[in-house]
């Protein structure tokens, strides 16, 4: 049997994220700036790549994939890739097929996703207000999500919505987003908006709303009971005991998952970040591409990265600031 990948500290990498596409049909304001400029498409994994690179890491004990983008669902063929991945799953080797999608094409795509063995996805939603959700994302229209959303849920997939804390904008609608997901049997995850992408004019420092000040907003409204469960992943969990709903938090800036860490990303050109918060990166493209008739190669590259996953991120927002620049975009390293 091939040995599992394990990390410099005793970490086993059982979850990985793919993104798929830099592309997306949004542009949010944290996210992207208004005219980026995609990579060309020969720069990107092909569908085939995409699959060997997929089969190797779950070869290599990753039972949980997440495929993410830019928007993954935009991705020419995509179908494609999910119906192989399906074999993972009957073989019972991959636990775990789904992924992070800003909602816009679930209407197309919700029952081929249910097909392929998909039964949990994570929704982008960050306003129930038309006007603010086409500002937010610059041009999207927040109807053609809620249909996406319905069409998922009859399909039969579980949904979470991940919403980002902006202070000024989606503060005053806290109650209003928690009970129309309480009311749908909807999972809302809030997430600390975090120091990527360009600058721009946006504030993005004004912005922040500390996930400690939403916790509180709760309170006024709720009774709120910490839980002490934890999923494997970054949030951790409040109960709303009136609504009996579960709320996640993700903190990025607080070091309070990393020492449980059990995952890694891969962007959608095949370079691998051992940590969402640090630059260090390793080529997977090169193996793939070089290597046609064997995965021994890819495979020692993807044990090579492992073995250099550091033991925590390194977000600064002094340092970010001073420099004005953010690291990169999440469009490219998919969440
Ligand atoms: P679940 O399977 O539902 O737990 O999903 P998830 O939270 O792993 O995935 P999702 O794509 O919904 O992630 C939401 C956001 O959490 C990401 O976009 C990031 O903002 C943040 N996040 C996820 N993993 C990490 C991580 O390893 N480090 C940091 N800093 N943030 C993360
Ligand atoms: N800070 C926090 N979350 C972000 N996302 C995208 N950019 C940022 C950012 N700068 C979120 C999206 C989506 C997930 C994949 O990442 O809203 O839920
Ligand atoms: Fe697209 Fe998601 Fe980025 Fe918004 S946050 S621009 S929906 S990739």
């Amino acid at each position: 049997m091939t040995a599992p990948l394990i990390d410099p500290f005793m970490r086993a990498i059982t979850y990985l994220r793919v993104s798929v596409t830099d592309r997306c049909d949004f542009r949010c304001v944290y996210c992207m700036s208004e005219n980026m400029t995609f990579l060309p498409k020969k720069e990107l994994l092909t569908l085939e790549e995409l699959d060997r690179l997929c089969s190797n890491f779950i070869n290599l004990g990753v039972e949980k994939l997440r495929i993410t983008g830019g928007e993954p669902l935009v991705r020419r063929g995509i179908m494609t890739f999910f119906d192989g991945m399906k074999r993972h799953l009957d073989s019972g080797a991959l636990k775990e097929l789904t992924l992070t999608t800003n909602g816009s094409q679930l209407e197309r795509f919700a029952d081929d996703l249910y097909a392929a063995g998909v039964r949990r996805v994570n929704v982008s939603l960050d306003t129930l207000d038309e006007q603010k959700f086409a500002d937010i994302t610059r041009w999207g229209r927040l109807p053609q999500v809620l249909r996406g959303i319905d069409a998922a849920q009859r399909a039969g997939l579980k949904i979470k919505i991940n919403a980002v804390a902006l202070k000024g904008f989606n503060e005053p609608e806290l109650p209003r987003i928690t009970e129309w997901c309480a009311e749908r049997g909807i999972d809302l995850t809030w997430i600390e908006v975090m120091p990527m992408g360009d600058l721009g004019n946006e504030d993005r420092f004004g912005q922040y709303w500390s996930l400690k000040d939403v916790r509180a907003r709760y309170a006024e409204h709720y009774t709120v009971t910490d839980l002490a469960e934890r999923t494997g992943g970054p949030a951790r969990y409040v109960r709303l005991e009136e609504t009996g709903q579960k709320i996640g938090f993700i903190t990025p800036l607080s070091h309070n998952f990393c020492e449980s860490c059990n995952r890694v990303r891969v962007t959608c050109t095949g370079e691998i970040y051992m940590c969402l918060g640090q630059e260090d990166v390793a080529d997977l493209r090169a193996p793939l591409r070089e290597y046609p008739d064997t995965d021994l190669p890819l495979q020692e590259a993807i044990r090579a990265a492992i073995d250099r996953k550091p033991k925590g991120h390194d977000f600064d927002y002094s340092r970010q600031r001073i420099d004005g620049q953010m690291p990169r975009h999440m469009s490219h390293t998919g969440g």
